[in-house]
């Protein structure tokens, strides 16, 4: 089948491999419509984020398409639902194997093309806000990078739950539209610090941050006693200096979190409470992915490219097959 390979000077190419395997007992083929990208996958080319053990060396974190095979235990799915599905690699590919567990169907109205960008993000902010953070509702909530694909989920997440929210980005003009999807205030990153502009909005219960480095001393400073922060990303840096005396007087948690490792068992669980409490506020129009950019397969290079210029909002897919 064709699929992307990373070649030796990191580019990307739409070329024909080998042939797909049959699917296992509880795992399901997809027929792949449309890829979602994410910054893992820059990593992945860059060579710094190798797949974890045993998964596929195609990168891809996310899909929508049709199912195409089941195995001998599957019993959620049939041949021929229109799916959506959080994989562990693979997804840049005209067909991929996952879990049934990861697999679910599209809510209500969706295209094929905009089910694809909600795997990877609701998975993510869903995660490490309600279940890593244990967000409760009327917490105040920091997010860095809210202009991001994660962000700009989890800023309407919080919305929905009744959270209010602060953002970090990097753009007047980002921040404004970070306000139009829910958030309460916000701050450019290109301003200096912001310990100010956080403490004087409130300070923060939770705060979700891919960013790290000096984001860390400056986290511990806007962190509430009883504060969650949860780090999903180094985008900033993997090495700072933690205040330990903060962390102890104050009784803060920080939680280290990654997506991809997870079991199928643990990222269906996941996948499970995003169908029940998030597809029926996807479905009546509440809450919408949002989505920056599309490519066709073959200009994977060129939305790569754009990804890591940092210059969007929102997903970006890869149009795999016509639909
Ligand atoms: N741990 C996990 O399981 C998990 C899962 C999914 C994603 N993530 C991480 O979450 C982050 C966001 O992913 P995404 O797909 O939502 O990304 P995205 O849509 O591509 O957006 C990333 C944004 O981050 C901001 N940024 C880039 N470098 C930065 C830096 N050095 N300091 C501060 N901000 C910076 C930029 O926006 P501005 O210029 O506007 O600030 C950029 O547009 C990534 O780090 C990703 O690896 C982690």
């Amino acid at each position: 089948m064709y699929a992307i390979h990373i070649e030796d000077d990191h580019t990307l190419s739409w070329r024909k491999g080998a042939k797909i395997a049959e699917p296992g007992e509880f795992e399901v083929r997809i027929n792949v419509a449309w890829a979602g990208m994410n910054r893992a996958d820059s990593l992945q080319r860059q060579g710094n984020y190798p797949p974890p053990p045993g998964a596929s060396e195609t990168p891809g974190l996310e899909v929508s398409g049709t199912i195409a095979a089941i195995g001998s235990g599957v019993t959620r799915v049939k041949i021929g639902d229109r799916v959506c599905a959080l994989l562990t690699g693979g997804g840049y590919a005209e067909q991929v194997i996952t879990h049934e567990l990861q697999v679910l169907p599209l809510p209500e109205a969706f295209t094929l093309k905009d089910a694809a960008a909600l795997p990877e993000v609701f998975a993510t902010a869903w995660l490490n806000l309600f279940m890593e953070a244990g967000l409760q509702q009327g917490e105040r909530v920091v997010l860095h990078a809210g202009a991001s694909s994660v962000g700009t989920t989890a800023i309407q997440l919080c919305k929905a739950f009744g959270n209010p929210v602060f953002v970090t980005a990097g753009s007047d003009d980002k921040i404004e539209r970070c306000r139009a999807l829910g958030a309460d205030d916000g701050f450019n990153r290109h301003n200096g610090s912001f310990v100010d502009a956080v403490n004087a909005w409130g300070g923060a219960d939770v705060i979700l941050d891919p960013v790290g480095g000096d984001y860390l001393p400056q986290n511990q400073k806007v962190l509430k006693t009883d504060g969650r922060l949860v780090m999903i990303g180094v985008m900033g840096g993997m090495e700072e200096t933690l205040n330990l005396g903060t962390m102890l007087m104050k009784r803060q948690r920080i939680i280290g979190s990654a997506l991809r490792s997870r079991s199928p068992e643990q990222k269906g669980n996941i996948m499970r409470e995003l169908h029940e409490q998030v597809w029926p506020l996807l479905g009546s129009g509440k809450i919408a992915p949002v989505i920056d950019g599309s490519w066709p397969v073959e200009q994977a290079n060129e939305a790569m490219d754009y990804m890591e210029g940092n210059s969007g909002m929102g997903k970006l897919l890869l149009e795999i097959a016509d639909t």
